[in-house]
């Protein structure tokens, strides 16, 4: 019934998990009904968060089988993210899976194959086209009304800080088979989706040249956690129309964190950033008009506000499956982003330039 909030299950327990539990308590369409973690004592403490859960299953299979269950929330390591969608798909819930969404583009097609046999069935990945707000949709507003002229290159630079001594991650995040990687996977997905939501149509990358390094040791003191899989990545895309992309993530290195997306068109340029940042200007425009100086403009934007962020991809199923209609992250767009992660991983390889596969 359309007035009926949408039942969720959650599988997996941890950390992401714990912070959408909220959206389930707010009586805004969604409420979770279903827990299942390997982990009961996780699954017992995010059963309480959520709203007060009362089934707990050990074993998601179990879950899928509750007819109680609309939609899945996956939120499980990576390495589990395709086969838990391909079941829940086959099993008639709608999914939102966390990011990355699988890991690589051959897994997304196999899910888009599956999605593609019950189509009533919604997929949304968890992205990052959220965490500017209404910043990011003003960017994508002026890309996409062309205020900024052709736009010929975009500029993304993001660099995190060291971690503090003693941070601590899970095994699985240090084990390139069950999280595809490091930066690449981790952050990768979230960069190419907020460029693919504000470019649009423009972004349809063609050629990906790129290099990829491990993490190193800052101090004995100051160890990143995860030696083994990679700590940065640097790409130039070149877009099928000519818009040339330099994609640069770094973290844990001797310098400070900085974040910086430069959007420059014929017209004007653009200034934005990504991750809400509420004591930075969230858009800044520049041009040059007629002789004067380069003029410098502030444009009003709605404060980003993390927590909204956080659990926006629930909302954004929800109303997908009460309005009947794509989420605004699509399987497509996946193919896409999976595509380029694909073709920088050849490319720091190979040291070659790479076609991305379409
Ligand atoms: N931690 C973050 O800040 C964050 C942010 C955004 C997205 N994510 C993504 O969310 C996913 C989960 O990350 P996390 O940090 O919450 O991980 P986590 O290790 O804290 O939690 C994963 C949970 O999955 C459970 N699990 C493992 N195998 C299972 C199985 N077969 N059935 C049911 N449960 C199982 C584990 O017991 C654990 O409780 C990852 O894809 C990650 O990239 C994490």
């Amino acid at each position: 019934m359309a007035d009926q909030p949408i039942r969720y299950g959650i599988i997996g327990a941890g950390v992401i998990a714990n912070y959408m539990a909220r959206v389930f308590t707010e009586g805004r369409g969604s409420t979770a009904v279903a827990i299942s973690d390997v982990n009961a004592e996780a699954a017992a403490k995010l059963a309480v968060a959520a709203g007060g859960v009362k089934k707990i299953y050990a074993d998601y299979h179990q879950l899928l089988a509750d007819p109680e269950v609309d939609a899945v929330y996956i939120a499980t390591p990576p390495f589990l993210h395709k086969p838990m969608t391909i079941d829940a798909l086959r099993a008639g819930k709608h999914v939102l899976c966390e990011k990355p969404f699988m890991l690589n583009q051959t897994e997304v097609r196999e899910v888009s194959a599956v999605q593609k046999t019950v189509p009533q069935l919604k997929v949304l990945c968890a992205s990052s086209r959220y965490h500017g707000a209404g910043i990011a949709l003003k960017a994508r507003a002026m890309v996409a009304q062309r205020e900024l002229g052709e736009l010929y290159h975009v500029s993304y630079t993001q660099v995190t800080g060291a971690p503090k001594p003693g941070t601590t991650l899970p095994p699985w995040r240090n084990n390139p088979a069950k999280n595809g990687g490091g930066m690449t996977y981790d952050w990768g997905p979230y960069d190419l989706d907020w460029l693919s939501w504000v470019l649009g149509d423009l972004f349809r990358p063609r050629v990906v040249f790129g290099t990829v390094g491990n993490y190193f040791p800052l101090t004995p003191e100051r160890v990143p956690p995860c030696l083994d899989v990679d700590g940065h990545y640097c790409a130039q895309i070149i877009c099928e129309s000519g818009l040339t992309i330099l994609w640069e993530r770094r973290a844990a290195e001797h310098g400070p964190a900085r974040h910086t997306i430069e959007l420059r068109g014929k017209k004007g340029g653009l200034d934005s950033y990504f991750m809400p940042m509420p004591e930075k200007p969230g858009l800044q425009h520049y041009a040059y008009v007629g002789t004067d100086e380069l003029k410098t403009t502030v444009l009003p934007d709605a404060p980003p506000n993390w927590d909204d962020a956080i659990v926006h991809p629930i909302r954004e199923l929800t109303a997908a499956i009460r309005e009947n209609r794509a989420p605004s992250n699509t399987l497509e767009d996946n193919v896409r982003i999976h595509g380029v992660i694909d073709a920088l991983l050849t490319s720091a390889k190979t040291q070659q330039a790479v076609k991305v596969v379409a």
